[in-house]
């Protein structure tokens, strides 16, 4: 495994005193470190240019604002480090085949390359729903909330009883894996348990094989029912998990889940979806179904078909509003509605207050008449 690392910064620079802390915001930051986590995972690591203290809450993410090929994209991810190692924070990135962002970041950035970061914010931490036992759930890439989580509690000392359960597919896919059994081997109150869907000819494997079930959780953790329940990874995984805990009977406001968005099926599943009902609906939709959206800043105005976003109603102008999650979790593509109603479908991605002041997230805000917006 090969790990880059930047040059040390003095240590005269450092002081907890003296330091700014981290606000919401865009930040320019210096990828200081790159580790090779898996064959496929990579971790980068990032400090300002001016010592800041990095605090967050455990499970939030950033937003990294990229030009690829002369486009701006964005794109978030969980902030993977703790909080209680303030100086520098880091991300966790798997390669999604296919994937612009995630292939860009593993072939492009390095050590003292500097991006533009959004954040922090995220409303899946371990800050806002305290408890004493805590069942940390994940499956693939999905770790990195909840390892921040686990890496917060390891080192604060806090009095959390924590249970680890990870879902990878093959043993050389656990990510983190020396650093889990490491946390393991230091504290009574860290159960550690893997679960590989399969292993390959020649490998060796003393966890469990196959799907988090019944039986492994029973076995895992028994008091499961007693436990608040953080859980992320892929969208099946995520959907049998809270499946197996409502067939339990468990108390799912102490349930909390983060998705990182669709999966290439489920993108290929919405628009073989969307397809057939737009075919449906095309020839139903009149010229008066129609929905005007303007959008004052530019001057610019058009009419989109009852279901459109906001955000799409922007594409069709060229407007580029920045984008991330497509899904109202990263409010990245917040504007400001200053007339009509919209039905807005968002998964945390904006306070009430934003939603006081006006403001909207346009990739999942559906207008039900005449919007106006300040773009
Ligand atoms: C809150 C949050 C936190 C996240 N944290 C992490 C993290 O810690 N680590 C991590 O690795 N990721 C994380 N993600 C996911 C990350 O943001 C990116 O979505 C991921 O890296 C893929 O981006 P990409 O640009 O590489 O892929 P994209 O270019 O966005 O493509 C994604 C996949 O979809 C397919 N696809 C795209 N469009 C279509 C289409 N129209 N039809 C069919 N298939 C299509 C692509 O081929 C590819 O397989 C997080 C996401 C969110 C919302
Ligand atoms: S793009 Fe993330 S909330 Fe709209």
């Amino acid at each position: 495994m090969t790990n880059a690392i930047a040059k040390p910064v003095s240590s005269e620079s450092f002081s907890p005193i003296n330091t700014q802390t981290w606000a919401n915001g865009r930040h320019n930051m210096r990828c200081v470190k790159v580790i090779d986590e898996t064959w496929d995972v990579r971790t980068f690591c990032f400090m300002a240019e001016q010592p800041v203290m990095f605090f967050f809450k455990p499970g939030q993410f950033v937003t990294l604002e990229l030009e690829i090929n002369g486009q701006q994209v964005m794109r978030s991810y969980t902030i993977s480090s703790s909080p209680s190692v303030p100086y520098s924070f880091s991300i966790t990135v798997k390669r999604v085949p296919g994937g612009l962002v995630s292939n860009w970041l593993h072939d492009n950035l390095d050590v003292g390359d500097e991006i533009a970061v959004h954040g922090p914010v995220g409303l899946f931490n371990c800050i806002d729903y305290p408890s004493e036992k805590v069942l940390l759930l994940s499956g693939g890439v999905g770790i990195t909330p909840v390892m921040s989580m686990a890496r917060w509690f390891f080192d604060t000392n806090a009095e959390v009883d924590m249970v680890f359960a990870h879902s990878a597919r093959t043993p050389r896919d656990v990510i983190y894996h020396r650093e889990l059994e490491h946390m393991c081997s230091r504290i009574s109150n860290f159960s550690l348990h893997l679960i590989c869907e399969k292993y390959e000819r020649g490998q060796s494997w003393y966890g469990y094989r196959g799907y988090l079930d019944q039986v492994k959780l029973e076995m895992i953790a028994p008091d499961f029912m007693e436990r608040e329940v953080f859980c992320c990874g892929p969208t099946p995984y995520m959907k049998a998990v809270k499946r197996l805990l409502e067939q339990n009977g468990f108390d799912m406001s102490r349930y909390h889940e983060e998705s990182f968005g669709a999966t290439p099926e489920d993108v290929e599943e919405a628009a073989i979806e969307q397809a057939e009902i737009a075919m449906e609906e095309a020839d139903a939709i009149t010229q008066s179904d129609m929905v005007q959206v303007e959008f004052t800043a530019t001057g610019k105005s058009v009419t989109i078909a009852p279901g459109e976003t906001v955000h799409t109603a922007a594409s069709k102008l060229g407007l580029h509003i920045p984008k991330a999650c497509g899904m109202g979790i990263c409010g990245t593509c917040k504007v400001k509605k200053t007339e009509g109603e919209v039905v807005m479908e968002h998964n945390g991605g904006i306070t009430d207050e934003d939603i006081a002041e006006g403001y909207i997230l346009t990739c999942c805000s559906v207008p039900n008449g005449k919007v106006v917006v300040d773009f």
